[in-house]
Parts: structure tokens; sequence; C-alpha cells
């Protein structure tokens, strides 16, 4: 067969690992030509990619990034792009497409699917973890990692100067990362998009742990944690060319407001795309390497329009229409195990 491959959205440490495993599937068991297109959806359109053999996916592993670039275009926004995405199947007799990327990607291959037939297979990518039909998306253990490793840092000097350090960590709609990168580095509180804070609870509890004692504090805010309405003025955040917002800086927000408030000294680290880069975790690259075998499986079955995902530690298949468009959010169960290390506000 010949099968194309995209990677769609931000980037995702494991994208490479994924390519490589339905490379090495394809080639050994399949017999497949892949096709590599370049920066996503753009390269689809204007026909632009590079063949993905064994010798150009060898040592890409352990690499963060992606080798074939990635953008947030669909064919939707380009200028004839349904079309142009069909000549270049025709073109290359292509028979398949594995997309892997987050939420837009995927909902985007799914409408691509359903209205105008392209027949693809979606791999779940994103550091966020908020894909709805899989356990866990690849490169969210990777960001916990990164996260968990900074707080774990911040601590220790947090200490020294009986300081709050307000952590922001990256989570756009939801709080996986915060919540997970918290418990695991042992946060004073976590603030969630899925639960608007009230910065006045926050403040109370900040205080009554630091009351005649000397402790330091660790917040963990996800980007897209709000406070609850009318409680704390925000600011809005810019919007890029896709209609994304360009999230990041809340935590200068909540620190500003607790130093004002408690007076204890309070200072902020924005982790930011380092929680992004580099090395996917040896957990990640397991994952990784099960979804793209998986992904080229299903090409081979024709399960066009579904979704390679994670279940009970299961690698299955899941429609894309399910997927698309539903966020997971945070299990309440986590959060209430998270919420039991918070200080009591009263
Ligand atoms: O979707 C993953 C994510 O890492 C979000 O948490 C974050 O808001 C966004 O990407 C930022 O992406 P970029 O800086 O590439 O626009």
């Amino acid at each position: 067969m010949h099968v194309g491959v995209l990677t769609g959205g931000g980037d995702c440490p494991g994208l490479n690992a994924v390519m490589r495993a339905v490379v090495r599937k394809a080639h050994r068991v399949w017999g497949d030509t892949v096709f590599g297109f370049h920066d996503g959806w753009r390269g689809v359109c204007d026909d632009e990619w590079t063949e993905l053999t064994i010798d150009f996916m060898r040592g890409t592993l352990p690499r963060g990034g992606t080798v074939i670039g990635t953008t947030r275009l669909t064919p939707f926004m380009l200028d004839h792009g349904i079309d142009r995405l069909h000549e270049t199947f025709e073109r290359n007799q292509l028979d398949a497409l594995v997309v892997i990327g987050g939420e837009g990607t995927l909902a985007c291959a799914d409408e691509l699917h359903r209205t105008h037939g392209v027949p693809v297979v979606g791999v779940p990518k994103t550091i966020d973890n908020d894909v709805g039909g899989t356990e866990m998306t690849f490169g969210f253990d990777t960001a916990v990692a990164i996260a968990t490793d900074a707080i774990d840092r911040l601590h220790t000097t947090a200490e020294s100067h009986d300081r709050i350090i307000v952590v922001e960590v990256m989570g756009r709609h939801v709080g996986h990362i915060a919540t997970w990168s918290g418990l695991a580095g042992g946060a004073t509180m976590t603030l969630i998009p899925e639960e608007p804070f009230d910065i006045d609870e926050v403040c109370r509890a900040l205080v009554k742990r630091h009351l005649g004692t000397k402790y330091a504090s660790i917040v963990v805010v996800a980007e897209g944690a709000l406070p609850v309405p009318g409680t704390l003025e925000t600011v809005e955040p810019e919007v890029d060319a896709y209609g994304h917002k360009r999230l990041g800086g809340i935590a200068y927000t909540v620190a500003g407001e607790i130093e004002r408030r408690t007076g204890i000294e309070t200072r902020v680290t924005v982790l930011g795309h380092v929680q992004r880069g580099g090395t996917p975790t040896a957990h990640d690259r397991v994952l990784c390497t099960r979804f793209g075998i998986a992904a080229i499986d299903a090409v081979h079955d024709r399960a066009y329009g579904s979704m390679v995902a994670l279940q009970c530690g299961r690698i299955v298949r899941v429609p894309l229409e399910e997927v698309s468009g539903s966020l997971k959010y945070v299990d309440p169960e986590l959060r209430e195990a998270a919420r039991a290390f918070f200080p009591p506000v009263d």
C-alpha cells in the first residue's frame, strides 16, 4: 500500500517514535511505501513529502520534535485545500493517511473522513492528555516527568527562602499535567481549568500554612486555570493566526495577588515549551511504538475513521467521530486525592 503520515498541531515528545514504528512494520511486514508529509496538512495539500524509510527513521526513537515538521493549518483553511488533498492522493496513488495529532488535527481528520471520504487512521498526541477515548496520549508522561523534576528543584529553593513559588504548567483546557506533577512533586495546591479557583480561599489556605512556622509552598497552576468569575481580573490572551489562544502567564496574576494579599514573598516559574521539547520517557517510547504498530495494522484492516487508543492497558480502536470534540477531563477521584494534600482553608 501507499501510506501517508502527517504530524499536526503542537509538537510533542514521541512523534518520531510513532513514525518509526509505523515505518518499521509497514516495510518489514506489509511491504508498504510510506510518505511523510511536511508540516501537517499543508504538505498533503502542497504534495510535499519525504519517503520515510527504515534508514531515514533510524536513530529517531529518542529524538524530540518531529522530523517532518508540523503546523496547525488544515485543508479547510487553505485555498481549494480539499481538491488539492484529493489530487495528492491520486497523483501518489495513496491508500490511506495516518494522522498523528491532538484535538484539532483529529477533529479535522474526522471531518475529512466523514464528509469527503478520506481514508484516515488517527494517533492521539498531546502533552495535555485531553483527547477522549484513550486513557493516555503520548507525550503526557514526558511532560509530567519534566514538570515533576522542576517542582522538586523549586521545593529546595522555596524552602531556603521561605517563599511561595507559583509554577505554571501547560494544560489549556484540562489540568492533567498540573494534577499529576502536583501529586508527584508534593505541591501545596494545584489550580486547574476544570475547577475555577477562588483566590481568597487560596490565600487563606497559604496564610494558615505559613502562620507561625517557616514553611514554603509550591502552587502549581495550569495555564488554562481561571478564577471564579468576578473574583480576580485576568489578562485576555492573544489569539494566533489559527484562532488558537496564546495562553501562558496566569501564574503572574496569581502570584502577584498572593503576595499582595498575604505579604509572603512569592516567585513565579513558567515552564512553557520545555515540557514539550526533548527526548520522550521510556514509558512514552513504548506507548508510541505500540500506537505506531497499531496504526499501520488498522490501515491494513481498512479501519478508516478510527483512532488507536489505550484502554485498560490494551491498544484498541475507537471511532474518530466519538473522540472528535470531546475533551477528557481530570478524573474527580484523582482530583480528590490531590485535594487531600491541600492545606485547609479555615
Ligand atoms: O496543545 C498542547 C499545548 O502544549 C498546550 O498546552 C499549549 O497551550 C499549546 O500547546 C501551546 O502551543 P504553541 O505554543 O505551539 O502555540
